[in-house]
């Protein structure tokens, strides 16, 4: 799809990633976009940087996942693009992760994507087509040693993308999954502070800026593509994972010792 002339709802828009979009759409001629995000004031300063539309927001709600899509409608017509970038790091931690944080990231990694679908499914499918886009993780595709909740939710949120790209292709509904790896982010800069093991992957990964993610995603979405690796290397990775399932675990694992030795 191009994304001249179009209207763009873009949630967790309001720093890292989602800004860097804002910014990259605007270049590309988008018509309205809509950045929603839980920090208001963050929105509201992107939104005026980009001449966008700022709306408070949480993606863990599925009242707040309606009125967006709501509010974005009377305001600009229908959405032709919905951008489900909101994301959150969670704790460094294993099967011990309480039920709280569990649900919270099931919530806003999954369930977000999924009621956003529940309701633009049917309306794009009227109007005859429209993109559906999440923002999963390289953790989704293989693995994130040091956060169990979060790597098991970015799987889910593939899943999600998968699934809806198979299921409503044919009724001229798009669908991608964003995969990066190390972005320079505030969410980067707190899993780092958490956890030795996500050190040792950014360390293997190189980091990116947001606007390498961002030219990614308007290449990918111009081509249509389910998947957007800003990384090159995680394509690579998952060719292992595949065909050697064996030594991709013993590469992850020797990360993950070399982080716990240091
Ligand atoms: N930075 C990385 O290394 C990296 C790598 C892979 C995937 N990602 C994913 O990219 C996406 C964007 O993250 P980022 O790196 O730009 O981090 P970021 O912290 O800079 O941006 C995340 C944005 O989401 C907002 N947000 C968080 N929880 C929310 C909620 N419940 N409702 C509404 N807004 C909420 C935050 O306020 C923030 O503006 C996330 O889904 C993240 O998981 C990031």
């Amino acid at each position: 799809m191009e994304l001249h002339g179009k209207h763009i709802v873009i949630t967790g828009g309001a720093g890292g990633i989602g800004r860097a979009l804002v910014e990259r759409f605007t270049r590309e001629g988008a018509r309205a976009i809509v950045v929603a995000d839980a920090d208001l004031e963050g929105a509201r300063a992107v939104a005026a940087e980009f001449g966008a539309t700022a709306r408070k927001f949480d993606a863990g709600l599925e009242s707040d996942v309606t009125g967006l899509i709501d509010f974005a409608t009377e305001a600009n017509g229908p959405i032709d693009v919905y951008f489900s970038n909101a994301g959150v790091g969670g704790p460094a931690a294993g099967p011990e992760t309480p039920d709280g944080e569990w649900d919270r990231l099931w919530r806003i990694h999954v369930m977000s994507h999924v009621w956003a679908s529940r309701i633009l499914v049917p309306r794009m499918t009227e109007a005859g087509g429209g993109y559906l886009v999440n923002t999963s993780s390289a953790a989704g595709l293989l693995i994130q040693p040091s956060a169990m909740a979060y790597t098991v939710t970015k799987h889910a949120a593939v899943s999600v993308a998968e699934w809806l790209s198979m299921t409503y292709h044919h009724n001229g509904i798009r669908v991608s999954c964003v995969c990066p790896q190390a972005v320079q982010t505030r969410l980067l800069d707190e899993a780092m502070g958490q956890s030795s093991g996500a050190s040792e992957v950014v360390a293997a990964a190189g980091v990116l800026q947001p606007a390498d993610v961002a030219e990614a995603v308007v290449e990918g979405m111009r081509a249509e593509r389910l998947l957007i690796l800003p990384h090159k290397d995680v394509a690579e990775r998952m060719v292992l994972r595949a065909t050697d399932h064996e030594a991709w675990l013993a590469s992850v694992r020797t990360l993950v010792e070399g982080g716990a030795a240091r």
